[in-house]
């Protein structure tokens, strides 16, 4: 009898290891913080990275709103904190667990396409295909690896001679639960190669094309078949807390104070060192190799219906800011055109929060690289991180619009 018993309880507890995080009843909240000292709790609350509270959005000045997400027994709690240091606050999602059981389901698509999120193996079985289908234009970069093991895979593409082309880099997935951000540079990598647009044949002809859709692929599995909300690398740092945030962590502005987080437990977690990250040092190396032909380097990720400009760790504007910034918001006029979709344009710091130790702030101090861009994608709360499978197609279309404007403003204004 007792046999059984312990036998039983021993496979309850094996089979809750291996299942997935539930996020029955979770809340995601609008907190608004109106004045400095709420701005101040809000940032120790981020900083303490207690069980049950979860930030989607960073906290940036007063006024600014910031998507949390918390627990069902800590929910009172939220509202305590709201309601005791002149914050306002507004419910957005009563059952994160609802939306992430919408986003899965119809799988009606076979294979991979962007009518609904891809796996890992999705993704990378097509990046991997496209080789044999134009076997003079595509070579597959497959770089070694991240902390389990797994090969970052990316492509470069480049039509006839390289000779003085400047090259493009583009990355996404950085964050593991972006998932519209791989959606999006997927989307743009095949019209670079499919697209009969004659301007857009014009722009994919005239540059060598690095694309590297999932640069943090533990993470990214693990939030596909673990954890949803999971963020971070999958580096074990202490007894529970696993990863750093990987784009807190290269080796530029790295470790910046109130840019970043020491603590391992943190969503913001810099890493022990630069690039301590097995994912943010062998892109850095790869990068290396081509950083100084670049002419645009630009990262995706989401939400916020942001089109940002380096830095983030300092206020001060680049040599080329004024430049960056009227591309930014031709770019985002182009953008809302499709849809209405509206974007802001500024620098990190300007605009969201401090921050330090990201990939564009590392490759426009290195290289001086003269376009680079982060995208913050769809949507601005309403959602989150669970973007709508119906939504991909609408803010792939819309960004690639951009995307291209960005490079016939670039080309115009320094023709001019
Ligand atoms: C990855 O590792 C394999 C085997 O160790 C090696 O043959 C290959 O050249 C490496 N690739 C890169 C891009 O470093
Ligand atoms: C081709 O692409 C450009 C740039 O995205 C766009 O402005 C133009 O309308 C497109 N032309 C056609 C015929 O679709
Ligand atoms: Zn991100």
């Amino acid at each position: 009898m007792n046999f059984y018993l312990i036998f039983f309880s021993c496979f309850i507890v094996r089979s809750s290891f291996s299942s997935e995080v539930r996020y029955d009843n979770y809340k995601l909240l609008n907190v608004t913080p109106s004045t400095l000292q709420a701005v101040e709790a809000l940032r120790e609350l981020e900083r303490s990275a207690s069980l049950g509270f979860d930030f989607w959005s960073h906290t940036g000045p007063v006024g600014q709103p910031v998507e949390i997400m918390v627990s069902p027994d800590r929910a009172d709690e939220l509202q305590d904190i709201v309601k005791r240091r002149e914050m306002s606050s507004a419910m957005i999602i009563d059952n994160v667990q609802k939306l992430i059981d919408a986003e899965r389901s119809p799988r009606t698509q076979k294979g991979f396409g962007w009518t609904r999120y891809n796996t890992l193996d999705e993704i990378n079985n097509w990046i991997k295909s496209l080789p044999e289908q134009y076997p003079s234009i595509v070579s597959l970069i497959e770089l070694n690896g991240t902390y389990e093991g797994r090969p970052i895979v990316g492509v470069k593409v480049s039509y006839g001679s390289s000779k003085d082309k400047k090259s493009v880099f583009v990355e996404s997935n950085i964050h593991a639960r972006e998932w519209i951000s791989s959606a999006t540079t997927t989307y743009i990598l095949n019209e670079i190669l499919t697209s009969t647009n004659s301007s857009v044949r014009k722009l994919a002809e005239e540059h060598i094309w690095y694309f590297f859709p999932v640069v943090n692929p533990d993470g990214f599995v693990y939030s596909q078949t673990r954890d949803r909300m999971w963020r971070k690398t999958r580096v074990r740092y202490s007894r529970f807390c696993v990863g750093a945030d990987p784009n807190r962590n290269w080796d530029y502005s790295w470790n910046v104070r109130g840019a970043s987080s020491d603590n391992p437990c943190s969503e913001l977690y810099r890493g022990p060192k630069p690039f301590s990250e097995p994912c943010t040092k062998t892109l850095s190396e790869f990068i290396k190799t081509v950083g100084s032909e670049l002419v645009a380097y630009i990262s995706f990720h989401s939400f916020a219906q942001v089109l940002l400009i380096p830095y983030g760790h300092t206020p001060q504007h680049l040599d080329n800011y004024d430049l960056t910034y009227d591309i930014g918001l031709k770019a985002v006029e182009v953008l809302a055109q499709r849809y209405g979709t509206r974007y802001r344009v500024g620098t990190i710091y300007d605009i969201m929060y401090i921050a330090a130790g990201g990939s564009i702030e590392w490759v426009k101090g290195i290289f001086k690289t003269p376009l680079v861009y982060t995208y913050e994608l769809r949507d601005k709360g309403r959602y989150g991180f669970l973007l709508p499978p119906q939504q991909i197609i609408p803010t792939c279309e819309e960004t690639f619009d951009s995307f291209v404007a960005i490079f016939q403003e670039y080309y115009k204004a320094i023709k001019s």
